[in-house]
This record gives C-alpha cells, structure tokens and sequence, in this order.
C-alpha cells in the first residue's frame, strides 16, 4: 500500500507501485473533465467556478463543508438517459442516490420516472408532486404500511421481493379494492465484479428471488394465481458501480429465458424487463464509465436478440440508474484545517466534514480524487490523505491523492463525483451537522437541503 510524502522536494512516487496515486499528475491545477461536473472549470487567473459562479463565493455564502450540484449537468444527464433508451422504453432514476424534492421535480420536467425504496422517498416524491404511476416501489423488507401507502396512492409498480411480500401485496390491494402492478425480482446468480456490499444478484444475499431451483419460476405461478396483482415483468439488479457489461448481458438473458419458460407454462407473455442500475462513474482519472447510449444499444440489443431467439415479442425494457446520473454531478467543498506531515510516512489534511458527509471511503474502500479550488498553486505535488475531524482514524475521505504542497489551512479543497450516496447516506457521527445540498445554475445558487442546524439535533433530542 501506499505510504509517503514529505512537505518539499519530490514525493515518494518510487514507493508506489499501483492506484492512480502512482504518480503525480502532470498539472496539479488541471481539472479532468472526466470526474467534474460539466460546468466546472478553472480559469486563467486560478479561480474554480461552478455554474458560472466562483466556489470561493459560494463558500462565503454556504459555509463548508457543502455539496454543489450542478443542475443542469443533472438535467442533461437525465435527458441523455432518456434520449437514448426512447420512447420505447423507461429510466427510473434511483432516488437512494440522492433526493430531495427540487430532484423530484427536475425528473419530472426532465421526462424521467423515480424508483423509491422507502415510505421516505415515496413521501418525498409524492409531496414534490411526480405522478404516482411513474414511481417504482422497491425494498427487501417494505413494511405493511408502506405497501398500503404506494397501494392507495397508485404508484405504477411494486417490485416484490420475496415470497411473503406476494401474499401481502396481494392481500392488502384486495382489501383496498385494487389490482397492483407488481414486477419480481429476482437474482440472476451474476458475481458482479464490484465491491462485496454492492453486489446484489449473486444468490448467497437478501434481495430477490433465485431463478436457480426454480424458485422465481413458482413466485410467478403464485403471483399469476392471487386476486390483487397485475403481473407485467421481471427485475434484475445485479449490483454498483459496475463497468463490465458481461454481466448485464448475462443478467438479460437469463431474466429472458425466464419470460419464455413462464410463456410456455402459463401461455402469458410478460410485457416488461427492468435490468436495475448499478452503471459506474469515473471518481478518479482511471475509470471509463459508459455512456448511456452505448448501454441502451447493448442492452437492447442482446434483449432483442434473445426474444427473437425465443419467439417472445420484445418486451418494454426500463432501467434505474441512480448514481450514473447525479454521481458526476455535485462536489463536496471542505475548508482546510490541519496539514500534519509525518516524516518518511504521511502528510494528513484535515477538513471540516469527513465520514459524516462521505462514509463510502471507509465503507467501501471507495477512490476519490481531490483539488484545490481557492487558488492556483504552482507549488511542488505532495502525496496526502484527506481526513474528516471524526474521532475515528477510518475516518478517511480520499486515501491516497495528490496536493499542492504549499497547501495550508484556510485553503478549500473539492471532492468531485460526491452526487450519489453521500448527503443521501450522510450521518449525525458525533452530532455533525449534515452539510447542505446547493444547486447552481446559470449564475445562479439555491439551497435545495439547507444545513442542519445545533437546533435540529436538540429537537430530536427530547430529554
Ligand atoms: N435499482 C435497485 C433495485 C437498486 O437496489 C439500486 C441501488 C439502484 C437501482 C441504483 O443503483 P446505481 O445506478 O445508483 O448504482 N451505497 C452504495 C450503493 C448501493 C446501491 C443500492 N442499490 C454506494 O455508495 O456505492
């Protein structure tokens, strides 16, 4: 592993042998397009604006640590998505990404539809008005009356987990006097090739029901059989932050064969698949995310193909990318503390946020690169490790990045690709306030999730 950097002269680069912190980049003050928001950029006298709007203002006005999200990076990412699956087939933006109701209300302008997986998210996209037949409700474990909540409010589908939930979606749409649309997920026996607690198709996990042993084939009969279910297809989510597309292709043909084993037991043809999300950004220079229109040609492809093959008629594909659509979207903005330099080992910066607003560094070993944004600095790359001010030494937000060496407290620093599971798996970890979410567009900023304020935490708290 890597272990190094020394205030001045050249950083222990021999001492690292993989990672993109191998070597320094060649322009510290060089931002790759590839892990930014589309409008950020740096221009010639050093100063770092996102949306038109310099981050040094931004930070006078918002405070740090802070996210920024770049609304209309978010808009035409939900529009790529779309442009390139077509009419002809659906994207449910996955809202445990990160949402909030002016989200909700940029999908819905944007033409996208919303997967929910809690009574939370379907609160929030309700309230912020997005239709309830274009919103999913997914969950291993939904409660009784989170089900009745999406039943009575009609959202467009239920995606049943399990074989209980058969039984108790049924029952409760019975008693309100409905049909629920209801898909079923099942778990393909794909190893996604991404971290452990992001792999979800694999059958030794919680999710879904296993296509192996027949077991998803008889969740169909019983779903086919109960009074209160419309069945119209078949889910598979095979997992995260994946660039492989093996196993999406995979994942499609088995969920097809499915669909052809159910037309011919059952003489129905199910009208829809949905493949999940799960699609990968870039969070440093070394990762080549697809674009979403290569993903919609590979996946429409192989599923066309395999119908064809089968003789079904192509079913209506939908996808849910949560983190490959407002991942790339936002940064997380940190003032500089401490600059602590430990001879022939480690230089530590310390920021005013940490494990609270990003806990994916210490959870899934995640990469993220880091830069300064205050001002242009010419100075000498040194290796660091930026740390948040948690009493926990795992309390880690980038392991190993390149600074300038001249770095000092006072300075901001920028987290790039922080849009997706950090504000929406941010903690109160020794009663942090959780940072605020700030669109910016055209020159302009709003909060969209204010901070938390000592108040809020005392509300809670009550005595
Ligand atoms: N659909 C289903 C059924 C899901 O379970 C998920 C994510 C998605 C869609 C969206 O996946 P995405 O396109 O965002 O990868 N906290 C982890 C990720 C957990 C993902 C859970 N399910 C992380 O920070 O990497």
């Amino acid at each position: 592993m890597s272990r190094s950097a020394h205030p001045a002269g050249p950083r222990h680069a021999d001492v690292l042998t993989e990672g993109h912190y191998a070597a320094p980049p060649a322009d510290l003050n060089a931002l790759d397009e590839k892990v930014w928001a589309r409008t950020v950029s740096r221009d010639d006298d050093g100063a770092v604006t996102v949306g038109g709007i310099e981050v040094t203002r931004l930070a006078e006005e918002f405070g740090t640590p802070a996210y920024f999200l770049d609304e209309s990076d978010f808009r035409a990412r939900c529009r790529a998505w779309a442009d390139a699956f077509g009419p002809d087939a659906d994207v449910f933006y996955a809202g445990k990404a990160f949402l909030s109701r002016a989200v909700v209300r940029w999908l819905k302008e944007e033409g996208l539809n919303l997967d929910v997986c809690s009574g939370g998210e379907l609160t929030t996209a309700l309230d912020a008005g997005m239709p309830a037949e274009r919103i999913a409700f997914h969950g291993n474990n939904k409660t009784v009356a989170e089900i009745e909540r999406a039943v009575r409010a009609g959202v467009g589908r239920i995606v049943l987990d399990s074989f209980q939930e058969i039984v108790r979606v049924s029952h409760i749409a019975q008693q309100l006097g409905r049909r629920q649309r209801v898909q079923i997920r099942v778990t393909v026996g794909v190893e996604a090739h991404t971290h452990e607690f992001i792999a979800t198709a694999h059958e030794d996990q919680k999710f879904g029901i296993a296509l192996a042993g027949g077991q998803a084939a008889e969740a169909v009969r019983r779903a086919l059989t109960l009074d209160g279910l419309e069945l119209v297809g078949i889910h598979s989510h095979i997992g995260s932050q994946i660039f492989d597309m093996a196993g999406f292709e995979v994942s499609a043909r088995r969920v097809v064969q499915l669909l052809t084993e159910v037309r011919d037991e059952h003489g129905v043809e199910l009208p829809e698949i949905d493949l999940g999300g799960g699609l990968g950004i870039a969070y440093t220079s070394d990762d080549d995310p697809r674009e979403p229109h290569e993903i919609a040609k590979a996946l429409g492809d192989i599923v066309s193909r395999e119908c064809e093959a089968a003789g079904l008629a192509t079913p209506r594909i939908s996808v849910e990318p949560g983190r490959a659509i407002v991942g790339p979207t936002a940064f997380t903005l940190y003032e500089v503390g401490t600059v602590k330099h430990l001879e022939g080992l480690r230089t530590y910066v310390s920021v005013d946020g940490g494990m609270s607003d990003n806990i994916r560094t210490a959870l899934y070993d995640a990469e993220y690169s880091v830069a300064l944004v205050s001002r242009r600095s010419d100075a000498e790359p040194m290796l660091v490790r930026v740390v948040g001010k948690h009493c926990e030494s795992g309390d880690i937000v980038v392991k190993d990045a390149f600074l300038p060496s001249d770095l000092a407290p006072g300075d901001l620093i920028a987290v790039p690709a922080t849009g997706a599971y950090c504000r929406s798996m941010a903690s109160n970890y020794n009663h942090a306030l959780r940072p605020p979410v700030v669109a910016v567009r055209d020159g302009e900023a709003r909060v969209i999730v204010r901070r938390e304020t000592e108040e809020d935490l005392l509300r809670l708290d009550v005595g």
